[in-house]
């Protein structure tokens, strides 16, 4: 039979193949509560605009209310035959309370509905992604505070570099972790505009008003143009993007943990809450949630391709093709929360083994920079020849089988006769990230400072 809602002009019902590739309702549903939430706003306006009589809102916006209990109770029946959220909670609300539900939709189109319930959603995971990321910098912090002067070889090329304090490496994230959450804070305030009222594309001849619907929705304003408003999608793609920047964040500390908890490494140890073995090894220890995460980046950065291929060349205003939108901003909110949740689990159960940190941050010469330095600053050398000579010191040192400061008095002096016993000072790991005390550099007490800069601003 034909569709109650738009019949008229239907003969048929639709093909099963065509309810198929049509109906959303399996997964807007999640937007249930924005739904009804935009319909009510909508609902008092008519009534305060006197667009439709007061005694028929009141029966809508309890009814409303009725249709949320159904659903979040669970007793809610689904119809694919009503394709989406928003035509089975009018339906639904239309056997509660009868033919006052049929001026619901007056000045209203299922365009700036699906426009109004997504971003009402979008925003809700922004706030989410900001708490989460907030919380995985507190479990950072902690780990910066307790390890402010443990000792860590710090890399680049994955070869041995200087020594760094692990605080330091723990604060590093915490910077990209706090871009990442201002990328999601300044995505809030520019999509914060109320599309509801901009009707199917060219906004309405009924006397609404906006500014009414866009505050109790808690929108700072309404959209200025209705066909943007109703073909806008950019707001799902900031949070794609963000999400594809913050999760990339994750995949490099979730790579650094699955390197580190190496029997090769011993950096770390993770704990057995967020650990697996293995069916056959009994030895085995696998940190499976590292994993996890170092691949959710796939699955949230597909997420934004997908929707920017959706949208891309799409004319205006809205065509079906953007219902093609919420399965995947779904996946990746969900895939994002969950990754930083269990993020923030392993960094607050991780023990750095502090033995085995100094001990890696002491070998491959992770000093010779701070001995070029000191011939620098000693022997007033030009900073190229102290490469030089520091190169030819650790290539003594390769040849001997040792380390730098295993290196003699006579050995040094063999390469270059000036250079003191002083120049011992200088070689241990200690010394060399106490000496960084630029700002922003790895010294203990620069990274306290980053510490209590950041307890201050996330209170
Ligand atoms: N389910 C649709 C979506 O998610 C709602 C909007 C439908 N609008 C329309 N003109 N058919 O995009």
């Amino acid at each position: 039979k034909a569709n109650t809602m738009w019949g008229g002009r239907f003969a048929a019902g639709p093909d099963a193949i065509m309810e198929a590739i049509n109906a959303s309702i399996s997964y807007d549903q999640r937007m249930a509560r924005q739904d009804i939430e935009g319909s009510r706003a909508h609902a008092a306006m008519l009534a305060a605009t006197g667009i439709v009589e007061s005694s028929d809102v009141e029966v809508i916006r309890e009814g409303l209310l009725t249709v949320l209990s159904e659903i979040e109770g669970g007793s809610f029946a689904y119809s694919a035959a009503l394709e989406d959220i928003h035509m089975n909670v009018e339906s639904r609300l239309t056997e509660i309370v009868g033919p006052a539900a049929g001026r619901l939709h007056t000045a209203r189109s299922r365009n700036d509905q699906v426009a109004t319930d997504f971003k009402l959603w979008v925003r809700d995971q922004m706030d989410a992604a900001i708490t989460g990321i907030e919380a995985l910098q507190k479990a950072l912090l902690g780990q910066a505070e307790q390890g402010a002067e443990w000792v860590m070889p710090g890399f680049t090329h994955l070869q041995t570099a200087q020594p760094v304090t692990w605080g330091h490496h723990m604060m590093a994230y915490v910077e990209m972790l706090g871009r990442d959450a201002s990328r999601f804070r300044d995505a809030r305030a520019r999509m914060n505009e109320s599309p509801l009222g901009s009707a199917a594309l060219a906004g309405t001849s009924f006397p609404i008003d906006r500014e009414m619907t866009a505050k109790a929705l808690g929108f700072d304003r309404p959209t200025a143009n209705s066909l943007d408003a109703v073909a806008d999608r950019d707001f799902a793609l900031e949070f794609l993007s963000a999400a594809s920047i913050c999760a990339m964040h994750l995949s490099r500390f979730a790579e650094e943990l699955v390197i580190w908890s190496s029997a090769q490494f011993r950096f770390v140890a993770l704990s057995d809450r967020f650990s697996t073995g293995s069916s056959i090894m009994p030895q085995k220890k696998n940190p499976d949630a590292a994993e996890l995460i170092r691949a959710k980046i796939g699955r949230i950065f597909g997420a934004n391709v997908a929707l920017m291929t959706v949208m891309k060349g799409l004319p205006l205003a809205y065509s079906k093709d953007m219902q093609e939108d919420k399965e995947q901003t779904f996946d990746a909110a969900d895939n994002l929360m969950l990754a930083l949740a269990a993020m923030e689990g392993m960094v607050r159960d991780m023990q750095a083994n502090v033995p085995s940190l100094e001990a890696a941050a002491s070998s491959g010469f992770s000093t010779a920079t701070d001995l070029a330095d000191w011939l620098v600053r000693a022997l007033d050398m030009p900073f190229r020849e102290a490469h030089h000579v520091t190169g030819s010191l650790v290539k003594l040192a390769e040849d001997k089988g040792c380390d730098l400061p295993d290196l003699t008095l006579e050995d040094m002096q063999s390469v270059h006769d000036e250079i003191t016993a002083a120049v011992f000072d200088v070689l241990g790991v200690h010394n060399s990230v106490a000496s960084r005390v630029s700002y922003g550099g790895t010294a203990p007490e620069r990274v306290r400072e980053q510490v209590a800069r950041w307890r201050d601003r996330l209170g």
